[in-house]
Order: structure tokens, then sequence, then C-alpha cells
């Protein structure tokens, strides 16, 4: 398993007791694999995920989105990816099934798409979205801090998406195991904007800190972002738990619950 160090790695190990964690610092998957590696079945959970930075430097972005998963299919055993929601533009108002076409708004999503296509015929590709968990940078971690420093924060209200917790899609992917090779959209029931996501972790974790509720062109970031990327399954792909239940998990694993 690649990424082991990662928010997905982590509950992925957890899910996958057996499977050997491997770091940037054992292998840097822009190269190929280090010499002795023999897996029945390879996690690849490494992934450029800066999505700002991307815009910047789109080539590292690339070296490491479709290099690092072609490299982990040249280890010839089967393989599992997961993609982003980024890979679509936004533009639909109802959810984003696997037949949908994609159109990625920046470097990111163009990367994530085009590993997709590095992938091969003999793996699974786990579309999943707006990942949060209790390790690395996440929007559930930074509110949790800019909550207890703040009295006001000001949240993007015109993006809406799954918010998945990396619990429940490391649990999922066993049973993606369980169905043919192909695209999967894996992500958690029910949607949301990310200010309505934010209000929710505040309630949650008993803060008193306000959202106000802002515009993404207010914002500034340097990536455009889909104004809509809710992803459901059209192939029977696991049905993930409410994203509120996600988030009660992660602040009872963060000890905010
Ligand atoms: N985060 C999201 O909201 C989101 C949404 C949809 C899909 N996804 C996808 O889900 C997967 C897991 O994401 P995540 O949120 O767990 O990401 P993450 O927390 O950023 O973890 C990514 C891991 O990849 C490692 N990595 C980066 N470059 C590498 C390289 N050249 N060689 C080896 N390892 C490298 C990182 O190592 P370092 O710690 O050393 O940098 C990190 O441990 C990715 O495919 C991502 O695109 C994420």
């Amino acid at each position: 398993m690649t990424g082991a160090g990662g928010q997905l790695g982590h509950a992925l190990l957890e899910e996958f007791p057996d499977a050997r964690g491997v770091t940037r610092a054992e292998w840097d998957v822009t190269h190929p694999a280090p010499a002795g590696m023999h897996p029945g079945l390879v996690l690849h959970a490494a992934a450029w995920t800066d999505v700002d930075g991307a815009e910047d430097d789109p080539q590292s972005a690339a070296a490491v989105n479709v290099g690092g998963v072609q490299h982990a299919a040249e280890l010839g055993a089967p393989l599992v990816v997961w993609s982003s929601d980024y890979v679509f533009d936004g533009a639909k108002r109802t959810p984003y099934v696997e037949s949908d076409p994609p159109a990625p708004l920046g470097a990111y999503g163009r990367t994530k798409l085009h590993g997709e296509g590095a992938a091969g015929e003999q793996a699974w590709i786990i579309r999943s979205s707006w990942l949060f968990g209790w390790t690395s940078r996440n929007f559930v971690r930074t509110m949790l801090r800019l909550g207890r420093e703040r009295d006001e924060v000001a949240v993007v209200d015109d993006q809406r998406g799954c918010p998945t917790y990396v619990g429940h899609l490391a649990a999922a992917t066993r049973d993606v195991l369980e169905l043919p090779h192909g695209l999967y959209h894996v992500a958690a029931e029910g949607e949301c904007t990310w200010a309505e996501f934010a209000e929710a972790i505040f309630a949650e974790a008993g803060l008193p800190t306000r959202v106000r509720r802002i515009a993404t062109d207010e914002l500034g970031a340097r990536a455009p972002r889909p104004a809509y990327s809710v992803l459901r399954s059209e192939k029977g792909a696991p049905v993930l738990p409410h994203w509120r239940e996600g988030l009660r998990e992660c602040l009872a694993r963060l000890g905010d619950g």
C-alpha cells in the first residue's frame, strides 16, 4: 500500500492490517518501484493532493498522479487507485454517475483523470470526494483549529459535494474488491456545501463559532473547483453512511465529539 502516511493510507492500514504500508521515503512513486516488491494486490493511495499547488506546478502533479499510477500498474498485480470528483466540471445539478463524461476544470482534476487512464485493465478505480480523517491536513481539522481561535470563520457556500470519511471509504474498498474491475463512484450519503459542513463541525464539536457564508470568488483560490460534484453509483458500488455520521466518527476519534 502506497501513501501510508496520508489520511486515506492511515484508514486503509487499519482496514487491511496485513498490508505493507509504503511511504514516500521507501518509494517515491514518480520513479519505478524499487526491486524486490512482488505484491498480490496494490492499494495505491499515494497522490499529489494539493489542488491549488497543481495549478502552479502541473508537471510535478502529473509525475505523481499519472506517472505514479503507471509505476504502480507496472508491478503487475491487481491495482486499486482512488480518483476524485474534481474530474467533473460541476455543471450538473443531479448526481454524477460513472457514465457521465469527465471535464476537469483544473490541473489537479486533469492529472487524476489521466491517472485513471494509466491504471490499466486489472484495476479498480474508486472516485471519491472531499475526504477527511483523523490525520493529515483536511477541512475538519482546519475548521477545528480555526474554530478555537476565532468567533467567526468565512466559508464557501457555493460548492456542493459529499464529505467522505476515510474510515468509511477504506471499509467500502473491501466491498469494491468483490466487484469486477472498473470505475466506481464511492462517496458519503447526503450532500452539503463547505459552509454547511463547517456549521456541522462546530455544532458537533460544541464550538460557538459562527460561519459567514461566502462565494468561491471571495476566497480567491488559485484552482477552479466544481460548483456541484455529488457522486453516486449506477453500477452497484457500496453505499456509504451519511457524511454527518462520518463526521461524528471522525470527531470521536479526534477526541472532539
Ligand atoms: N483529499 C481529498 O479531498 C480527496 C478527494 C477525492 C479523492 N482523493 C484521492 O484519494 C487518495 C488519497 O488522498 P488523501 O486525502 O489520503 O491524500 P493525502 O493525505 O495528501 O496523502 C497522500 C499521500 O501520498 C504521498 N505522496 C505524495 N507524493 C508522493 C510521491 N511522489 N511518492 C510517494 N508518496 C507520495 C504523501 O506523502 P507525503 O506525506 O510525504 O507528502 C501522502 O502520504 C488520492 O488519490 C487523492 O487524489 C482525495
